[in-house]
């Protein structure tokens, strides 16, 4: 309660935000596209707030100023672009809670060099074309230091290429597709990847639930789903299983009837759905109601507290992987969940939090390192991070700008129902 509470009043400033800057950009209809092509037609950053070009020399004088200020003590303004809205809500609005803890306790520590940190943040509703609206609001408009966002892969790669183009650094906590940042090398991310989270699955699948025949359900419009099932399928074949059914689905659709049916004539041991929990709550109760009693195993998108809701019995004994399991016997996340609970009224974090928790973080840690905070050297301290114990793991970047680190399965269980630590994987 608290927090959907808390949640109707940030999404209510966004849209204040939103609305503002579409009344700047000469659009009062509220959810027309002339504002953003008004944002990105502007000659350069500094006009970039949707002043008209003539306007010009003003903006860039105003925003001179501005800058000067801002050296002189002014907050330190980074973005968050995330699902707040729609069947995916729960990702950014968990994310923005681990955000929103880690800015808190940084400003109470002095904040950056005793500047504090002010977060921008715009809801995408699960949409790519919002994701990108959101992101040049971000960049032009706001002049962010540093982007946080997306959760979902699809929406992460509509968005970094312009982040990139800008010079912002961005980073995603938890979208895990390779392709996030291979968008440029001021994106990168505090999450493992999709070869690594389908190799756990794939082993698990064979070692713990001893699966021979497996069935794959994909959600064809998400690039996370369709990565994420070759790559289950790949080293699941490796192992010396065999994929001998692949349906697929929309994100959104309301009727599982034939795929789960085709499932059930291929008898299978295991059905691998790398979805988002929505879908998946619904494609298990479905498939309870056809009689398909078979285990369902997933990725990190099914990590929701919405996912036992929608589903109830119908995913108990049910696994997936994850970055975090919050009954993890680790100090540092029993730590976090102790703090974040003080703060969100008592919600248990699920791994975006944490995610959006150490993502924030990383970027602070890197703004402390940094020779400036201009968009060149913070992403030459992002890149440089070793070893930073985040929640989710200690979290080293790569050379692709990724975090090398263990996953976690989880099994639906329990009462109330909900994830339950089963294994640390690491990579080896
Ligand atoms: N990994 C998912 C993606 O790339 C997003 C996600 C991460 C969802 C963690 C839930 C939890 O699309």
């Amino acid at each position: 309660m608290v927090r959907s509470t808390g949640w109707l009043g940030r999404v209510g400033v966004v849209a204040a935000a939103a609305m503002a800057l579409l009344a700047a950009a000469g659009c009062d209809c509220g959810s027309c596209s002339d504002a953003p092509k008004a944002a990105s037609a502007a000659p350069a950053r500094e006009t970039g707030s949707g002043l008209p070009a003539t306007a010009a020399p003003l903006a860039a004088l105003a925003a001179g100023v501005l800058a000067a200020e801002a050296q002189d003590g002014g907050p330190v303004v980074i973005g968050h672009y995330g699902s707040m809205t729609g069947s995916q809500a729960t990702f950014g609005q968990s994310t923005s809670n681990g955000i929103r803890l880690a800015i808190k306790e940084y400003n109470a520590a002095g904040g950056f060099k005793g500047r504090k940190i002010e977060l921008k943040e715009y809801d995408t509703r699960g949409d790519a074309k919002e994701a990108s609206l959101a992101v040049t609001r971000l960049v032009k408009s706001d002049k962010v230091t540093a982007v946080l966002g997306e959760v979902a892969s699809s929406l992460s790669m509509a968005a970094a290429p312009i982040c990139q183009e800008a010079g912002v650094p961005m980073i995603s906590p938890s979208s895990t597709n390779p392709q996030v940042t291979a968008k440029g090398d001021m994106i990168f991310r505090v999450c493992f990847i999709d070869p690594f989270q389908g190799l756990v699955c794939a082993k698990f699948a064979h070692q713990n639930l001893k699966a021979k025949k497996a069935a794959v359900l994909v959600d064809q419009a998400q690039a996370y789903s369709t990565g994420l099932r070759d790559q289950f399928k790949r080293n699941f074949e490796k192992l010396g299983g065999q994929v001998v059914a692949e349906q697929s689905y929309n994100g959104g659709d309301q009727d599982f009837t034939a795929q789960l049916t085709n499932i059930r004539a291929a008898g299978v041991d295991v059905i691998f759905i790398p979805g988002y929990y929505t879908d998946v709550g619904n494609i298990a109760l479905q498939a309870r109601k056809l009689g398909v009693t078979t285990p369902l195993l997933g990725g990190d998108g099914w990590d929701s507290e919405e996912l036992p809701k929608i589903a109830g019995k119908a995913i108990q004994g049910c696994y997936y992987s994850n970055h975090y399991a919050p009954d993890q016997p680790d100090s540092r996340v029993q730590e976090f969940i102790k703090k974040y609970q003080s703060e969100f009224g008592g919600a248990t974090p699920d791994g975006l939090a944490a995610l959006g928790y150490d993502a924030a973080k990383i970027l602070f840690d890197a703004m402390a390192r940094a020779k400036s905070l201009s968009g060149k050297d913070l992403r030459d301290a992002l890149a440089g991070t070793k070893e930073f114990k985040g929640v989710t793991g200690t979290i080293s970047i790569d050379e692709k700008r990724n975090a090398k680190k263990a996953a976690v399965v989880v099994k639906m269980d329990g009462e109330p129902l909900g994830p339950k630590f089963v294994a640390t994987i690491s990579p080896e």
